[in-house]
């Protein structure tokens, strides 16, 4: 009876001390794999901080981007031209605009164009958008991203317009008047032509901007890098260039795994603070990015269907 209590004593203490030994290896096991992944998304946050470091104290960075070196094949080149083409968009005359002379959506007003009592369905409409400075001063050219649209909430119908920029501060938007019914014109600025230009210079200077990550793993083990099309730095580099198409496409090589171990590609987000105090001002979400512009007289017309012409 004792040697029996006895040995369940004994059982139940190796027991203890088993669960206490597994408990204490698994801690560390845990531990260890913090650290590792830890260390993975340090290597982001290390770059970031190159980045930046190299961004403030303006060392020579040399971007490697193979991409300006590619050699274009004669189709491509062309798609190239007619791409660049497209998106072509009008300069303001001077590199340096102060902000005050930047457009401002709240002085900038639009008209309807030769209103009518009455349109038809099928009718074109037109309405002519009047830029205006912060100091009310009348903008002398174009370049303004606008969105124009008509619409009737309660139809639930809307369309947009096609906007012709007349490089003088005016803009003339066309619309088809496509249903009957009260059609309300509502036109927005998107960007001022002033932050165009720093868009254009980002483009340029900064591919990182929008930048990517792709993780690695194996085992238990992961680490997070970096991935776009050019990354600056000596650091070394997996080449994820596509074969078939040329596509370049490169990421930060782990530092303890293969490039082989890649397992994801995500979006990591935008690097900040690449605008001058100067030019954010021209990013202000309550002042000049996507405001609307308001109408100096009526901005709605009766639209009647063709059946009552
Ligand atoms: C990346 O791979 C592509 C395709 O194999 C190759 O043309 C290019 O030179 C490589 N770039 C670097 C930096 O290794």
């Amino acid at each position: 009876m004792w040697r029996d209590s006895f040995r369940l004593q004994i059982f139940c203490l190796l027991m203890a001390v088993l669960a206490i030994v597994v408990l204490v290896h698994n801690f560390f096991q845990l531990e260890h794999m913090d650290d590792d992944t830890i260390s993975g998304s340090n290597w982001i946050t290390e770059n970031n901080v190159q980045h930046s470091l190299s961004q403030t104290t303006k060392t020579t960075r040399k971007p490697y981007c193979s991409y300006k070196q590619q050699t274009l094949s004669k189709r491509e080149q062309a798609e190239q031209e007619s791409l660049l083409a497209a998106i072509l968009w009008p300069k303001p005359p001077d590199g340096k605009i102060a902000f005050v002379e930047s457009t401002d959506p709240a002085h900038s007003d639009f008209v309807i164009v030769k209103p009518v009592r009455f349109f038809k369905v099928g009718d074109e409409l037109e309405v002519l958008v009047r830029m205006k400075d912060f100091q009310g001063k009348p903008k002398q050219y174009g370049g303004d991203y606008l969105q124009a649209r008509i619409h009737s909430p309660l139809l639930k119908a809307g369309a947009t317009g096609r906007i012709v920029d007349c490089h003088n501060g005016l803009y003339k938007v066309f619309f088809t008047l496509l249903w009957p019914g009260e059609v309300k014109v509502s036109v927005s600025l998107v960007h001022p032509s002033e932050a165009i230009q720093v868009l254009l210079r980002l483009r340029e200077e900064r591919p990182d901007r929008v930048y990517f990550k792709s993780s690695f793993k194996s085992g238990k083990y992961s680490e997070t890098t970096e991935c776009n099309v050019c990354l600056p730095g000596d650091l070394p580099v997996c080449n994820f260039t596509d074969l078939y198409t040329g596509e370049p496409w490169f990421c930060y090589k782990p530092r303890k795994l293969s490039c082989a171990s890649r397992i994801s590609h995500a979006k990591g987000g935008y690097q900040k603070g690449l605008l001058t105090q100067e030019e954010s001002l021209f990013f202000q979400s309550d002042v000049n990015i996507k405001r609307p512009i308001l109408s100096s007289g009526p901005d709605s017309v009766i639209v009647k269907s063709k059946a009552f012409t």
